[in-house]
């Protein structure tokens, strides 16, 4: 499933205004239509009420966000968390990629999922607007497609379409996952240095004791180490990688001669390992350098392994 947004934004963002679009544009609807057609659109419940005669749009499933578990709307299916609504876009008619329609609600917290932006940027200034497209970071997204349209008798602005695509780059660090104030403090300040924390030249490397390290990892333990543990090791490649995806077959062997290392030392009937992969807004990650969490929980215990956003 490819995950993408469609959507119109004016200079300044903006994007809805009472309820509506602040803006006739039928050129720009043209190319909304031929991008959804034949494929499911998600929205939330603000955005199916403004659709033009408070209709479904036609021949594409109609999939509405609600939190009101009562809310019925004809020609709809409604849900009420939107992993769900999405797993079931899915399953519909040209559901390899889902299109997501807004509004400002469901772009927000979408973003971290979507992996395709079609966005129209309108000529124009919209002061008194109430919703707004979410900001794409540059780091995470190139442009990949572009043309300009100029206004037609109809059109109210003219503008330029755009096709964003996620990139897979993000930012070292990921500030918005840390656990507490001062810890997302901590990681601002490494964003702005733009040092990894976990590469050779990074400076948090050298206050960390390192226990061990092989020809392609090294472990420590965690500085901040899950409640009701016996051991939390942090295991870390040398090299900048972020997707378990990129970690060679040599690399894998000396993982599991770190692991023979951990087990013979601090011996233990068990263990946990956990790994994060990707997008740390999805994810969950502080640091974006791949890293695994090798813990051995102690006693009976409810272990947490961190929030999940949204
Ligand atoms: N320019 C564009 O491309 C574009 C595209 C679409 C919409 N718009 C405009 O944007 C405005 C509407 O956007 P909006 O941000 O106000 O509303 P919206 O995102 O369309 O819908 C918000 C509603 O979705 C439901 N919702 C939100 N998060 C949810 C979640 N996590 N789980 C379940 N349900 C959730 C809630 O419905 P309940 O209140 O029912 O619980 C919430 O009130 C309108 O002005 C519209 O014309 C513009
Ligand atoms: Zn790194």
């Amino acid at each position: 499933m490819l995950i993408s947004f469609v959507a119109a934004m004016a200079k300044n963002r903006a994007m809805g205004k009472k309820g509506d679009l602040p803006w006739n544009v039928p050129t720009d609807m043209n190319r909304f239509r031929t991008i959804t057609r034949g494929h499911p659109v998600v929205m939330g419940s603000k955005t199916f009420e403004s659709l033009p005669g408070g209709k479904p749009l036609p021949n594409r499933a109609n999939i509405v966000l609600s939190r009101h578990t009562d809310k019925k709307y004809e020609g709809a299916t409604v849900f009420t968390e939107l992993g769900q609504a999405l797993r079931f876009a899915a399953t519909q008619p040209g559901g390899e990629e889902v299109m997501v329609i807004g509004g400002g609600q469901i772009f927000a917290q979408a973003l971290p999922l979507a992996q395709r932006v079609y966005l129209t940027i309108l000529d124009a200034d919209i002061a008194d607007a109430d919703t707004f497209f979410p900001e794409i970071d540059e780091m995470r997204w190139a442009a990949t497609e572009e043309g300009r349209f100029e206004m037609s008798d109809q059109d109210e602005y003219g503008g330029t379409f755009l096709t964003y695509n996620r990139t897979g780059h993000s930012p070292i660090v990921e500030p918005a996952n840390g656990r507490n104030e001062e810890y997302k403090a901590q990681l601002e300040r490494i964003l702005e240095s733009g040092i990894c924390p976990f590469c050779q030249n990074g400076e948090t490397l050298k206050e960390q004791l390192i226990l061990r390290s092989n020809q392609s990892w090294w472990i420590k333990e965690n500085a901040h180490p899950l409640a009701h543990t016996l051991y939390h090791f942090v295991i870390t490649p040398n090299r900048h990688i972020e997707s378990v995806d990129d970690i060679t077959s040599a690399e894998w062997e000396d993982l599991k001669e770190m692991r023979a290392w951990v087990k013979q030392n601090y011996p233990a009937n068990g263990d946990a390992m956990y790994v994060r992969s990707g997008e740390p807004l999805v994810t969950g990650a502080t640091v974006t350098h791949l890293h695994y969490h090798m813990i051995v929980p102690a006693g009976l215990v409810d272990v947490k392994f961190g929030s999940f956003n949204g």
